[in-house]
């Protein structure tokens, strides 16, 4: 395992260069482009890792997949899914388009941000502050990592020029998908987005989601099965947005982008990964990260198809 791992580092890395890091979060491209971290968290609970893997950077959205669960728990599926839908897109993960043509009016899913802040105004908690400890302290749990905390400059960066959310959310309220207050639910997801994590951490999320919400490490259950399918299933049909097809096709199993170059992949029953490269493709997935789960799924024939 160490030595394809090691391997799938050195193939990802070729491939960087035909990236970008993030720029319409001016503290994203800040990042060193040249990084890319693997790490696997196995069904014993081990993490096997290579390359830059005690990397830190900001989750990003793979945050959604931690907000979309923690809603269903505190709202229910019928009150979610009545405010964002089950459908890929097609569209960029900030498109605008769909919000105002789809009928019924609302996010198609909850991947997209359109669909992710909508699902932030869901989360329960008396005020902003319990809300966002709600989740940080789900993310905690799913990632078994009690240390993590927020980047408060990439944070800042983002709630100081995250004009296209405040456009999308402020849409939202008017066709009253969005409960409370939209600075404050804007304010959750760009804390969200903000959590600071390595790859390791991301594996870990990845391995409880392969084992249907059960936590490999302790054996506890931390999310309900059905919550964990379905996740793992909007995983597969909208998680690398419009590159979602390409992914099936080429890699083969659940996962979720961040622009901070994250992937958190799925091998359902097997482990979870999780990769981090900054350098993006036009789509806003990791290039490098893509191209190493692309080695790993072909030597292990990991593709669940
Ligand atoms: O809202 C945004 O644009 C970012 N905080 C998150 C977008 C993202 O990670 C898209 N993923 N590839």
């Amino acid at each position: 395992m160490q030595d394809l791992l090691d391997r799938a580092v050195s193939y990802g890395k070729a491939f960087i260069h035909e990236g970008r890091t993030a720029s319409y979060i001016p503290e994203l491209s800040k990042v060193d482009p040249n990084q890319l971290g693997i790490s696997v968290v196995m069904a014993d609970g081990r993490t096997i890792s290579s390359g830059d893997y005690s990397s830190c950077f900001t989750v990003q959205s793979i945050s959604k997949v931690v907000a979309f669960m923690l809603a269903i728990i505190d709202r229910g599926e019928e009150y979610v899914f009545s405010k964002v839908g089950m459908e890929a897109t097609g569209d960029a993960f900030n498109s605008i388009v769909k919000l105002e043509t789809a009928k019924p009016s609302k996010p198609l899913n909850p991947m997209i941000n359109a669909g992710a802040i909508a699902i932030d105004s869901l989360i329960s908690g008396k005020d902003p502050e319990e809300k966002f400890q709600r989740l940080l302290g789900f993310f905690r749990r799913l990632c078994s990592n009690d240390t993590l905390w927020y980047n408060e400059l990439v944070y800042a960066s983002e709630k100081e020029t995250g004009y296209r959310n405040r456009a999308l959310a402020h849409f939202m309220k008017d066709i009253s998908i969005l409960e409370g207050e939209v600075e404050e639910v804007l304010d959750l997801y760009f804390r969200q987005c903000s959590i600071q994590v390595d790859s390791r951490d991301i594996a870990m999320l990845g391995a409880v989601l392969a084992f249907d919400g059960l936590s490999p490490v302790t054996g506890e259950v931390l999310v309900p099965k059905k919550i964990a399918r379905m996740v793992k299933t909007f995983m597969v049909t909208c998680g690398m947005y419009d590159g979602s097809g390409e992914f099936a096709i080429r890699v083969g199993i659940p996962a979720k982008s961040g622009v901070g170059g994250g992937i958190m992949a799925v091998v359902p029953g097997n482990m979870g990964i999780g990769v981090f490269s900054p350098a993006l493709d036009s789509r806003g997935n990791s290039i490098g990260g893509v191209k190493a789960l692309e080695f790993l799924s072909e030597k292990m024939e990991l593709s669940i198809y």
